[in-house]
């Protein structure tokens, strides 16, 4: 070989590592009309950017839906057969679940259309189009004016904007705002109302691992269920009717069941919820040593003594389950957020950023003294307010997400300052409120949370957000007999009487009049008024001069570094996020695989536990090693992790390989990368997936639905 030859061999072998490298640190949630496909080309993708997202002919995001209220959801089949988390249809799978026919415990197959279930109130939601409206609804600005004027020119521009574009009679379009509200993008969407049930795993293997398994790796969950969209006799959104038929999709993923390996090229497509990526280090100081303690905390105490009541009664664990999961859901996640942060070293990356950006050389003095003037506002802002925000976190989750007597408490205080115009409305709301928290309320349990939840509060709060008498409160004891007397003279308790039928059978006034003699009302209104007259107005003020800086910083990083692709912060619009299936390692002398294997969810097996029993049926395929044709050699792959940068919201979303077709269900991020809604990191961050064969063996070996694998077309 010549040496020149030899030289520009190396040099593009180095040019290809190192491109690879940069893509890889990124990680991005990219909308799918503006994406890179250069750079997912060079990573491995082998179709155009034009067949994930083309307007005018069918194309992978047709087969993407907005499943319920937060979650992801893919086309599988041309008779709108629906793919999305057993934990996203846990809700639905429950209604449908009595003691006599627990669906949750059994799982449930519809064998034929009659049988599938409907669902009241489930939609799934396609994208049509998307357009890019900034200079229509930025038209008119001026530097000067006040953040009011501004959102009032910026509604009106909504308004015009908005009449001005065409849609069908079936469609909705929605314009939101994109980099803080630098950008505006118009999304045409159409929303399917008529999705019925058709089949989920048993929770056993639908949840397997639960809250001990959960924000984990090695994980080993067949977290999945299936739906099915129906539409008029046009093919269109209706509301539930017998007459609806199957929809017919314009585009629906073809599923291959091919060896996978480490480095195979993966993208995910969703509807990712939140991400604050462009904070300044100030903003990450205050989540990491305020924020997140503070729930942290209440929250450990409450699980403490949820876990400890929930093992002593058998009715306690069922009726808690649910509650808990949601509970746990958030306290891991924030662990690992922090921890993760501080591993990484997130706020001195965050200030040799903001160093680089007042360093910037293209920039004029005047903008280096704007952008200067940017960060210190805000540094100053996030100091000065760290005791409100403290002060909000601890009253969210102590008198609204913990304990729910606090929380009735609040809703029925708020109720009795509704107005004559409201009165009604808002009653009706809490009524619908109330059935869903009765229904797994037991006031004995929630009485002992709110007791830790009030000592700490007092405790842990400043004397100028307490109510009188607070300093008595700081001790548990105190805080025992205090709600026994308020448990004793409450409707809320029932001790007084029936809430819901007071509610329901008086007029206005009586309503009124029973609410003020309640004992457990009484207590918190004060700590509401306080709320409201001394930590509300601050927060709003602080909101408001954050939304105008935060918007400027962004601004200004997206000028400042014009090479850099910034992509926009999650907003619960869809998405499209690329990488590799790989490992990673989480602490020095650990290295994760990225796969795991049915043999691993044996290895956990814990007959009659709750959260890691499994069927026998399982057992039995295993030790047959009845795979079928979704093995992998020996193994049957369960779950794998990638460098997808993924959110809450891509629950439910498809893993597709690089032809495009769909390879795997996204339900999880593993712990130590929980960092990644506020700073991704390509050497920890992984997102977790259900491998799309364990699915098809589920459906085809374990539960013998045919008919399902039938409509679909997999690629051998
Ligand atoms: N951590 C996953 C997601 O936010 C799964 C949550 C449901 N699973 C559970 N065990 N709670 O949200
Ligand atoms: N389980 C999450 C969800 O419900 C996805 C995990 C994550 O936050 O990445 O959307």
């Amino acid at each position: 070989m010549k040496k020149s030859t030899f030289k520009s061999i190396l040099f593009f072998c180095l040019l290809t590592i190192s491109l690879q490298i940069n893509a890889q640190t990124g990680g991005g949630m990219w909308l799918p009309n503006q994406l890179n496909e250069k750079e997912m080309k060079e990573m491995g993708m082998k179709i155009s950017a034009k067949q994930l997202f083309n307007t005018s002919n069918p194309s992978i995001k047709d087969a993407i839906a907005h499943f319920g209220r937060g979650c992801t959801s893919e086309v599988i089949s041309p008779k709108g057969l629906l793919l999305t988390n057993h934990h996203c249809g846990y809700y639905y799978i429950q209604s449908h679940s009595t003691v006599n026919n627990d669906l949750l415990t059994n799982g449930f197959w519809a064998s034929n259309f009659e049988e599938e279930k409907p669902n009241e109130g489930l939609k799934a939601t396609f994208i049509v189009d998307i357009k890019e409206v900034t200079s229509q609804i930025l038209k008119g600005l001026d530097d000067n004016f006040s953040e009011e004027q501004r959102n009032q020119l910026i509604q009106d521009n909504i308004d015009k904007t908005l009449s001005a574009l065409t849609k069908e009679i079936y469609q909705e379009i929605d314009i939101l705002p994109f980099y803080n509200g630098n950008q505006y993008y118009a999304f045409v969407t159409e929303t399917y109302e008529d999705i019925r049930l058709v089949g989920t795993p048993p929770s056993s293997i639908g949840k397997y691992g639960s809250d001990t398994d959960n924000w984990m790796w090695p994980r080993h969950t067949g977290d999945f269920s299936i739906f099915r969209i129906y539409a008029d006799k046009n093919n269109h959104p209706a509301k539930y009717s017998k007459d609806n038929v199957p929809y017919k999709p314009k585009y629906y993923l073809p599923i291959s069941i091919k060896e996978k390996k480490e480095n195979d090229f993966s993208f995910v497509y969703g509807f990712p919820g939140k991400t604050q990526e462009y904070l300044p280090s100030s903003a990450i100081e205050q989540i990491i040593e305020v924020i997140n303690p503070s729930r942290i905390s209440l929250r450990n105490e409450t699980l403490k003594i949820l876990d400890q009541n929930m093992r002593e009664n058998k009715e306690i664990k069922i009726k808690y389950a649910s509650k808990y999961a949601s509970i746990a859901n958030g306290w891991k996640k924030w662990i690992g957020e922090n921890q993760g942060l501080i591993n990484t070293h997130a706020i001195q990356k965050k200030k040799d950023y903001e160093t680089k950006l007042l360093k910037q050389t293209n920039a004029s003095d005047d903008e280096k003294n704007k952008n200067l003037a940017i960060l210190t506002s805000m540094d100053e802002i996030y100091k000065t307010s760290n005791s409100f925000i403290k002060a909000s976190t601890y009253f969210n989750e102590v008198f609204y997400y913990n304990s729910e007597t606090f929380r009735i408490a609040s809703l029925l205080s708020n109720l009795l300052n509704s107005d004559n115009r409201n009165f009604e409305k808002n009653k009706d709301k809490i009524i619908k409120n109330l059935n869903k928290i009765y229904k797994n309320y037991d006031s004995e349990l929630d009485k002992k949370v709110s007791a830790k939840m009030l000592s700490m509060y007092s405790m842990n709060i400043e004397p100028r957000f307490q109510i009188a008498g607070h300093e008595d409160y700081e001790k548990i004891s105190s805080c025992e007999v205090l709600l026994n007397n308020l448990w004793n003279n409450s409707y809320i308790t029932g001790s007084k009487g029936d809430l819901r039928s007071i509610l329901s059978t008086n007029t206005q006034q009586i309503i009124k009049n029973k609410l003020k003699e309640d004992a457990l009302i009484s207590f918190i209104s004060p700590y509401i008024e306080m709320y409201k007259n001394k930590i509300s107005p601050y927060l709003n003020e602080y909101e408001k001069k954050l939304d105008s800086l935060q918007r400027n910083y962004m601004k200004a990083q997206l000028k400042a570094f014009p090479n850099k692709k910034f992509f926009p912060d999650a907003n619960s619009t869809l998405r499209v996020t690329y990488g590799k299936i790989d490992g990673y390692s989480p602490k020095d002398g650990i290295y994760y695989k990225p796969f795991t294997t049915l043999s691993g969810v044996i290895e956990k097996y814990v007959p009659n536990d709750y959260e890691f029993d499994l069927p026998n049926k399982l057992m039995t395929l295993y030790n047959e090693k009845n795979y079928g044709p979704y093995s992998q050699k020996e193994d049957m792959i369960v779950n794998y992790i990638a460098t997808n940068h993924t959110t809450g919201g891509n629950s439910g979303s498809p893993a597709l390989d690089s032809q495009g077709n769909l390879v795997g269900l996204n339900f999880d991020r593993v712990w130590e990368g929980t960092m990644s809604d506020i700073n991704y990191n390509s050497s920890i961050c992984r997102n977790i997936m259900v491998d799309i064969r364990y699915i098809l063996f589920i459906i085809d070996k374990f539960a013998g639905a045919n008919r399902l694998i039938n409509e679909m077309k997999i690629i051998k």
